[in-house]
């Protein structure tokens, strides 16, 4: 039998295949790795192992060094991305790690989807990300992989990526950006960035100022600043145990987060020699913690999108009713922007998602394994210095009772939809309202400042053709601005109802995800102006008050809205991309 070490001797002449039986140098694993892990076709194993030592060479390793595991590290940098501005120095950290541990650190790059600079949306993206870091952790040879990423799609995309492909990986999250200031306030992004934006709308804040403003709201690199999405998903990869504890919250621009990324390195190379796989990780149980913690910091309504496509790559589904049960009994017990007051940085310094997950320790199950090769359970017995109790409250004493998110179920939304309400307006959970529609992005843009819009606190505003299957790569448009007649009058809050998603920053009474969408002639498709619409959060209700005779007239008379001219990877999207209630991942990349 053939020694990896031996291989890499001068003159070896050692036969071996890519699915030939070869032991690693501690003698713990079968199977090819290092170097010889998925050999490229040429015909000739041999000659494809001494071509690929041959290019290593070439970068100047030693043979000693190609002899190590090798542990593989995303970079997800790019000047599309300022949260990932700092990965060159993070990068850096992971491979110390990597080298001080006896493994071989290669750095190679994946998509980057910086939230604000993709057209149509990052949402779009997030499935081809996740293709890319799945095969490219597969068709290179890595023992393990370390996956760098913080801005809200990347996270997901590289969990559902090394959930397909099952290699030893371990997140190493950006972390988030600081809270900057204006003029005695603290603000960040980017709850701050819409609450602005309302007041200059409702010409409370001057052009001069929103300038000001929009200078001060970004001001270091990291993800956005409050529990968004990205904040959201880098609380669930440490709940799931797909990143070293306690490093969920640490500041992008922290020295904990360089340490962070230095640990990593360690670990991934002890993955490498005794291997924990993300399918021994992203389990049922786990996936139920995840949401739970979830429910409990008031996390955003993107991430159970984000957390049904990752737990779908393993077959594991999650319903809507499973989210009700869990939200009945998880309160949300974080006080964090947009929910709440403070920012990701005053959690880190409050006792992190550590002091979130002990909180709800009755709640969890404890016997899930983590990246870190302990249970949770284990993690959790382990004392923790301070809890700001301002910031994470005990579980008997939540900041509200009830989870952050709810499913809606009605003649509306047979297939279900999602509400924030722990950052919505209770007084509007009960209420009637008359329908003001918006038939497309388009529509909404072109009328929803128009002086003669028929429109009143009151009405229910809704907004159609923004689902997955719209062309639109469903948008974070579902956060309809109020008109700004009503915002001037002072109106802060409306109903508002859409097929579309919502920043995980935004706030409001707003039903999202409704499913069936309307581009595929769901009911939302039939709502007409007038027509009378029923909330009922107690009752997890939203219906459509039309009578069946009506709304059967309305479903022959209705034509799919034409298609947007769509081709190479939109056309893929349009013809594969699965309902929000699916997570809006591909039909052929579930598990
Ligand atoms: Fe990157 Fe918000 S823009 S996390």
């Amino acid at each position: 039998m053939c020694k990896v070490s031996d291989l890499h001797m001068p003159g070896a002449m050692c036969s071996i295949l890519a699915n030939e039986e070869v032991m690693t140098t501690d003698g713990t694993k079968d199977g090819p790795v290092g170097l010889a892990r998925g050999l490229t076709h040429y015909g000739d194993a041999d000659f494809s192992l001494y071509l690929r030592r041959s290019f290593m060479q070439a970068m100047g390793y030693s043979r000693e060094l190609l002899a190590q595991p090798i542990i593989g590290i995303i970079d997800t940098g790019s000047d599309f991305n300022n949260c990932h501005r700092h990965f060159p120095e993070l990068i850096d950290a992971v491979k110390r790690g990597v080298l001080v541990a006896g493994g071989l650190p290669m750095a190679f790059p994946t998509i980057s989807l910086g939230e604000v600079f993709q057209h149509p949306t990052s949402l779009m993206f997030r499935n081809l990300m996740s293709i890319d870091t799945e095969e490219m952790v597969r068709a290179q040879p890595m023992d393990a992989v370390v996956m760098v990423g913080g801005c809200d799609k990347t996270v997901p995309a590289q969990l559902m990526g090394a959930a397909s492909a099952d290699v030893p990986a371990i997140q190493l999250l950006a972390g988030p950006m600081m809270p900057s200031s204006f003029r005695g306030e603290r603000l960040g992004a980017c709850t701050d960035c819409r609450r602005f934006w309302g007041q200059f709308r409702a010409g409370k804040v001057s052009g001069e100022q929103i300038h000001e403003i929009e200078a001060n709201l970004a001001t270091t690199a990291g993800t956005c600043a409050v529990m968004g999405t990205a904040s959201t998903m880098a609380s669930i990869a440490e709940a799931l145990g797909m990143c070293l504890p306690g490093t969920a919250a640490i500041p992008a621009v922290h020295a904990d987060r360089l340490r962070a990324g230095e640990a990593s390195g360690r670990r991934a190379v002890e993955l490498a020699r005794h291997p924990i796989r993300p399918s021994q990780i992203i389990t049922e149980k786990s996936v139920e913690n995840a949401l739970r913690v979830l429910l409990a910091i008031g996390g955003s309504t993107n991430a159970i999108i984000h957390l049904t496509a990752i737990a779908g790559r393993r077959g594991i589904k999650i319903t809507l009713q499973q989210l009700n049960r869990l939200s009945d009994t998880t309160p949300v017990i974080v006080d964090l922007k947009p929910t709440g007051l403070h920012y990701m940085s005053d959690l880190h310094a409050a006792g992190g998602i550590g002091a979130v997950l002990r909180e709800l320790k009755p709640l969890l199950n404890l016997e899930c394994m983590t990246v870190a090769g302990e249970t949770l359970g284990e993690r959790l017995s382990r004392e923790i210095p301070w809890v700001d109790r301002s910031i994470v409250r005990p579980l008997a004493e939540p900041y509200q009772s009830e989870g952050g998110l709810v499913g809606l179920f009605g003649s509306l939304a047979p297939g279900g939809a999602i509400l924030k309400r722990s950052a919505a307006d209770p007084a509007l959970f009960e209420k009637e309202g008359r329908a003001v529609v918006f038939t497309s992005l388009e529509d909404l843009a072109a009328r929803i400042d128009a002086p003669d819009l028929d429109v009143t606190p009151d009405d229910f505003m809704i907004m159609q053709n923004a689902g997955p299957k719209s062309g639109t790569g469903m948008p974070e448009a579902g956060y309809l601005p109020i008109p700004s007649k009503l915002a001037r009058a002072g109106v802060k809050d409306m109903v508002r109802m859409s097929d579309a998603r919502m920043s995980g920053t935004a706030y409001g009474t707003i039903v999202l995800h409704i499913t069936p969408e309307s581009a595929a002639g769901g009911p939302l498709a039939m709502v007409r102006d007038g027509d009378r619409i029923r909330l009922s959060v107690k009752n997890r209700r939203v219906d459509l008050l039309v009578d069946d005779a009506e709304l059967a007239r309305r479903q022959t008379a209705w034509r799919a809205p034409a298609a947007r001219p769509a081709r190479g990877y939109a056309q893929l999207y349009m013809d594969h991309v699965l309902q929000a209630t699916d997570g809006c991942d591909f039909d052929f990349l579930r598990g």
